[in-house]
């Protein structure tokens, strides 16, 4: 070959025949409305009162009736477990500087051996890590109202009581599915701490996400997340969620779009790669559109897709090196890396033990880009679905709306914030979307949900005072 064709020749031949690999990968602009409308009528289903159990995209009402106002303040405690690692913090909203304050924070392992173990175990190592903070910060004397932030999806009952449906990502807790978490966080402090915690609220990190950003800037109605998950909340009318009581107001919504695809509703997009990625993950068949998109796995695929092009002996001589054979080793953060220039990318394939040329580095580049656009695009449909929504539910020609993000994808890649505005743009061409980088969203915006529980409260209190104090008044008349 190599004497009939001269060197650029053979590098067009090259790219066409890796094209073959990405071309599943690339989704046209239909495709993406074609998406977006799917999943517009999945949300119904997770709305409708009959249609959401068996619903893949879960919809699932948050009791969060109401975002930040800028009057909220307080110390609070929040948990943050589910993204990349759990951690604690001590958080202080000031309603005067409108800031929420992270006072101090800590960070605490999960060994990968616990997010497979025991549940009882993970709450009490949980209840041991707070206890733990409390003890270094001298908080232990305090009762401060904690905010939990548990990334995963659940039926929240009330703001204090929330079952876990099922586990995603990395964890696979026995005996926690279908129990009150909070029920488990408090029994496991009784087990170990001698210290008290104050009124709880369990935020899914979307809403926190949307609550944080929310006191900045109050038209935040949409929270996202593009990180080891991805998931997005919005807020929705009351009225048109039929699984609860009520006619008036919005009440944000916790769509749990992961789960997109869970009945075979993607699979016509769906590559060789993706369900290879699905069938040997501790989840098989649960979160699809997941698995298509988040950190937890986009680094997979580039590395499956590079398994197979290496072994039809398109890279690296045909030669697989161990690390680059084995699953899990090609990060998510090495997309990223390598997006960022060549040269990061020649660092990591010498890291991974290949053995590569130039040509190796700058197809591994593609593949990166190929996979990592698909995933702002599919996000950038799933994204257009809400504010089409929320724009329709309004009746509004235009909407002008803020969302706050947050997610490592989201935040350290180089181009995706990017291509995902575009693709937006593009895709829900009537709505003017702010997009706000939440400053640890999943932290102070449990806070935030807490401390605005707690201003919704205190008003309910006062309102029912007054009421008190009119019937007085009603008594007396009729008394005279
Ligand atoms: C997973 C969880 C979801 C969370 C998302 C982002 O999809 O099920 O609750 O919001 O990850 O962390």
């Amino acid at each position: 070959v190599l004497c009939i064709f001269n060197q650029t020749d053979w590098l067009i031949i090259l790219l066409c025949s890796v094209e073959k690999y990405l071309q599943p990968f690339q989704l046209s602009p239909e495709t993406l409305q074609e998406v977006s409308a799917r999943l517009r009528k999945d949300l119904l289903r997770g709305l409708g009162k009959h249609s959401h159990h068996k619903a893949p995209v879960k919809m699932l009402p948050t009791f969060v009736r109401a975002t930040p106002d800028g009057t909220e303040k307080g110390d609070f405690l929040a948990l943050d477990l589910g993204g990349t690692n759990f951690r604690v913090l001590h958080v202080r909203v000031e309603e005067e500087a409108q800031k929420v304050l992270k006072m101090d924070s800590q960070i605490c392992a999960i060994p990968q051996e616990m997010m497979l173990g025991t549940g009882e175990q993970l709450f009490d190592h949980i209840a041991t890590c707070l206890g733990d903070f409390l003890e270094s910060h001298n908080l232990k004397c305090q009762t401060l109202p904690l905010g939990f932030t548990f990334s995963f999806p659940c039926e929240q009952l009330e703001i204090d009581k929330s079952i876990l449906i099922r586990w995603t990502k990395g964890f696979n807790c026995s005996g926690v599915e279908g129990k009150d978490v909070v029920q488990l966080l408090k029994e496991a402090i009784q087990r170990t701490g001698d210290y008290h915690i104050g009124s709880v609220a369990m935020v899914n990190d979307t809403v926190g996400t949307m609550m944080s950003c929310g006191y900045k800037d109050q038209s935040c109605e949409i929270g996202m997340i593009i990180g080891t998950g991805t998931n997005a909340c919005y807020m929705e009318e009351i009225k048109n969620v039929k699984r609860i009581e009520g006619e008036d107001g919005r009440m944000c919504i916790n769509t749990e779009w992961g789960g997109f695809g869970d009945d075979g509703s993607l699979d016509d997009i769906l590559t060789e790669f993706d369900v290879e990625v699905d069938k040997t993950s501790i989840n098989p068949g649960v979160h699809i559109f997941e698995k298509m998109i988040s950190g937890m796995y986009l680094g997979e695929i580039v590395r499956l897709v590079l398994v197979k092009m290496t072994k039809d002996k398109l890279l690296f001589k045909g030669q697989i090196s161990e690390a680059l054979g084995t699953s899990g080793r090609f990060e998510t953060k090495f997309i990223s890396e390598i997006e960022d220039g060549l040269e990061n990318a020649k660092k990591i394939l010498t890291e991974l033990g290949l053995d590569w040329g130039l040509v190796d580095a700058s197809v591994v580049c593609l593949v990166c880009d190929t996979i990592s656009s698909r995933s702002a695009y599919l996000c950038a449909a799933a994204l257009a679905t809400l504010v089409n929504r929320i724009r329709n539910n309004r009746k509004l020609d235009h909407l002008k709306t803020t969302v706050g993000v947050d997610g490592t994808v989201y935040r350290k890649h180089p181009t995706f914030s990017s291509k995902l505005q575009k693709a937006v743009r593009l895709l829900a061409p009537q709505c003017d979307i702010t997009f706000l980088v939440s400053e640890d969203g999943s932290g102070k915006g449990a806070a935030m949900v807490t401390a605005v529980a707690q201003r919704l409260a205190h008003q309910s209190r006062l309102l029912e005072e007054s009421d008190g104090e009119d019937d007085d008044d009603e008594e007396e008349e009729e008394g005279q």
